[in-house]
C-alpha cells in the first residue's frame, strides 16, 4: 500500500457523512417530541495500525482490503433500550441513501464472549472527483448497557492481548449476563410507563 490517505479518504469522507445523517435521525425525533430512540453516535475510520494488525491476523491481502475488511469505517448507534435497536434498524432499511448487504444480530445469538450488538454492513455510494465510489461501512448498533460492556472488554481484550486471566474472563461473562439483566429490567420499566401513559391519556380524553 502506497498512498494509505488516497485509499483512506472515501473512508474518511463516509465516516463525516454518516454522522451527520445518524445524528440528523436523533434531532428529528427530538423536534417531533418523541423520546429520542438514539442517545447518540460515533463514528471512527479504523487507523492504519489496527487496519495491518487485522490484515495479518486474519490473512487479507492490503490488496483485498476494499472488499475483505468491512469496518475500516465504523458508525455506532447507542440506544436506552433494546426496542429502540430494532425501530432503528427498520429506520435504517428504509433509507435509499445507502444499502444494508448484511445483517449480524448478536443479540438474539450473543457471540462466545458475552458481546451483544446488532450489526448491519452497508454499501454507502461517496462521491469523489473520479466518480463515484462504494465502500463498506459497518454500523453497530447497541444499548448504553451492551456499550458499557464492550467498551470495558475491548479495553482489557488490548491490555491482556486477547488472552484474558481465567478469573477475568469469568468476571466479564457474569458482567456480561448483568448487562442483559440490566436491558430487560430497563425494557420491562419502559413498557410500564408507556402502559400508565396511554391510561392516562386515554382517561383524560374519555
Ligand atoms: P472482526 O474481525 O472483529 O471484524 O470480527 P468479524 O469480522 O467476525 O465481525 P463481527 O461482526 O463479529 O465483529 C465486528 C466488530 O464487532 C468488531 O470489530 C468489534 O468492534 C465488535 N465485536 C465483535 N465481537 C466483540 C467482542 O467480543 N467484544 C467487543 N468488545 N467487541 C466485539
Ligand atoms: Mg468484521
Amino acid at each position: 500500500m502506497d498512498n494509505w490517505e488516497e485509499f483512506l479518504g472515501p473512508y474518511r469522507q463516509a465516516v463525516e457523512e454518516l454522522k451527520v445523517k445518524l445524528k440528523g435521525l436523533r434531532r428529528q425525533f427530538e423536534t417531533e417530541g418523541t423520546r429520542s430512540a438514539i442517545e447518540f453516535v460515533t463514528g471512527r475510520v479504523k487507523p492504519i495500525k489496527s487496519i495491518l494488525d487485522k490484515a495479518e491476523q486474519k490473512n487479507i491481502a492490503l490488496s483485498n482490503l476494499e472488499q475483505e475488511m468491512q469496518d475500516i469505517a465504523g458508525l455506532r448507534i447507542v440506544c436506552q433500550f433494546v426496542e429502540d435497536i430494532y425501530n432503528v434498524v427498520k429506520l435504517l432499511k428504509m433509507r435509499n441513501d445507502f444499502e444494508v448487504i448484511e445483517e449480524r444480530d448478536y443479540i438474539k445469538e450473543k457471540k462466545k464472549s458475552g458481546y451483544r450488538s446488532y450489526h448491519l454492513l452497508i454499501e454507502y455510494p461517496v462521491q469523489t472527483i473520479h466518480g463515484e465510489k462504494r465502500i463498506l461501512a459497518e454500523i453497530q448498533i447497541r444499548t448504553l448497557a451492551m456499550n458499557f460492556w464492550a467498551t470495558i472488554e475491548h479495553s482489557l481484550n488490548y491490555k491482556y492481548n486477547g488472552e484474558f486471566p481465567e478469573d477475568i474472563q469469568k468476571r466479564l461473562l457474569r458482567a456480561a449476563e448483568a448487562a442483559f439483566l440490566l436491558d430487560n429490567e430497563m425494557s420491562l420499566i419502559s413498557e410500564e410507563i408507556r402502559e400508565a401513559q396511554a391510561f392516562f391519556t386515554s382517561k383524560r380524553e374519555s
